[in-house]
């Protein structure tokens, strides 16, 4: 697990960390809505600008071929952090939304009135919305699978679904940006598989802390974003096993996409460039690739066994206080604890924690249907920690939290 020095070290890395917020030493709380991103992936950025910029597939000058490559590059870097067979499976979007929108749209054409798409009640609307909605275009049904009374997925209910053999996907979170469940992924897809079922999971909230080695897992297609693992914004991946991407049409259509292209008809590249039309954010690729060695170096194993314990003590923390309702109790919990207080809304204590400089997330996060339809709580506060935050800055955190709803109590 990472120490004390070994934290203090790394948080020199993020100079973004390094500054008072009304007053008070900046705490950093909402990694599961984004990360902060490390000085080298700024540089990054920066010196691709500076040297090596120009469109990539198009040219053959030099420019153009360093940009080529170190999309390319990219790519394998990408590949080889989630374990997948070969980087004609890595399809880089914009996020892990563009991904699974581009996904439904594909998989919507093979949709058929008396098909079954199921998502879990864990799901972010980014998870569950797409698929409603190619559900609703195709006459497919779409099916919810409840959670147990602890929030993890009820896999009873997913097999009982399954087995009346005409669930054509599941959607699934690998973990989820509420509750913090991280699903049996391996075990899913086995069960799905068993059926005929094929699997799309949301990877955004675990690339960083979980391991994912979409072989190991037998995952189909595997959905995540650069800016939740110190990446930039706007730069995500779609994997997908080679010969389900290969089955697929695209939906966007446009440059460097196209084989041949005549007045009457085209024809389509080879995947996964007929899945990237126009010009892909190769710099963002680059510095998801750059940010990929950043979170390497640190150590995954040493992230995801310190990011664990950050959680458990936030669980600790938020149960010695009074009032507060902790939402969920999943078998394996990551990256975030959602709590409410009674009477009181999420985004008075979000706002009196900010001015104390913590910064942690309220509001729906995301996922109506699980606040409303299962916990019944629309609102929550949510506290979400990286591997560059002290065991210290939990603490001030929880004290602050604490602090918060006495003073709001006695005010209310
Ligand atoms: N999906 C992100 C979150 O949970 C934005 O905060």
């Amino acid at each position: 697990m990472l120490d004390d020095k070994a934290v203090r070290a790394i948080r020199e890395d993020f100079p973004i960390l390094d500054q008072q917020l009304h007053g008070k030493p900046l705490v950093y709380l909402d990694n599961a809505a984004t990360t902060q991103v490390p000085r080298c992936v700024v540089e990054e950025i920066a010196r691709h600008y500076a040297t090596d910029n120009a469109n990539v597939h198009r040219s053959v000058h030099t420019l153009s071929s360093r940009s080529t490559k170190g999309l390319e590059n990219a790519r394998e870097t990408v590949r080889r952090y989630i374990g997948a067979a070969s980087t004609r499976e890595i399809v880089f979007t914009s996020g892990t939304t563009a991904s699974i929108n581009l996904l439904a749209s594909m998989w919507a054409a093979r949709l058929r009135p008396g098909d079954v798409v199921a998502v879990s009640a864990l799901e972010h609307h980014s998870s569950l919305v797409p698929w409603q909605q190619a559900c609703a275009r195709t006459g497919a049904s779409f099916e919810v699978v409840p959670l147990d009374a602890k929030g993890d997925v009820d896999l009873a209910a997913l097999e009982k679904l399954l087995a009346r053999g005409n669930v054509s996907l599941l959607s699934i979170a690998h973990a989820s940006n509420v509750l913090g469940t991280v699903s049996p992924i391996k075990e899913i897809c086995n069960l799905c598989h068993r059926y005929g079922t094929v699997v799309s999971v949301d990877a955004a909230q675990s690339t960083r802390h979980e391991t994912i080695d979409v072989c190991e897992l037998d995952c189909d297609f595997v959905s995540f974003s650069g800016h939740k693992m110190c990446g930039p914004t706007g730069i995500g991946v779609l994997y997908g096993k080679a010969e389900l991407l290969e089955s697929l049409g695209p939906v966007m259509f446009g440059g460097e996409m196209v084989d041949k292209v005549r007045f009457g008809e085209s024809t389509f590249e080879d995947i996964p460039i007929r899945f990237e039309p126009g010009t892909p954010n190769y710099v963002g690729a680059i510095a998801l690739a750059r940010a990929i060695d950043y979170l390497e170096d640190v150590g995954r194993e040493s992230i995801s066994v310190y990011e664990h314990f950050l959680v458990g003590e936030v669980e600790k923390g938020l149960k010695e206080i009074e009032g507060v309702r902790i939402l969920g109790a999943p078998v394996m919990r990551a990256g975030c604890v959602s709590f409410s207080a009674e009477g009181l809304h999420p985004f008075d204590i979000a706002s009196f924690v900010d001015k104390k400089g913590v910064a942690i997330r309220s509001g729906n996060q995301c996922a109506q249907p699980l606040l409303n339809e299962v916990y019944d709580d629309g609102s929550i506060c949510r506290i979400s920690p990286a591997f560059y935050n002290t065991q210290g800055e939990i603490e001030e955190c929880l004290a602050i939290v604490d602090e918060v709803i006495g003073f709001l109590r006695r005010i209310g």
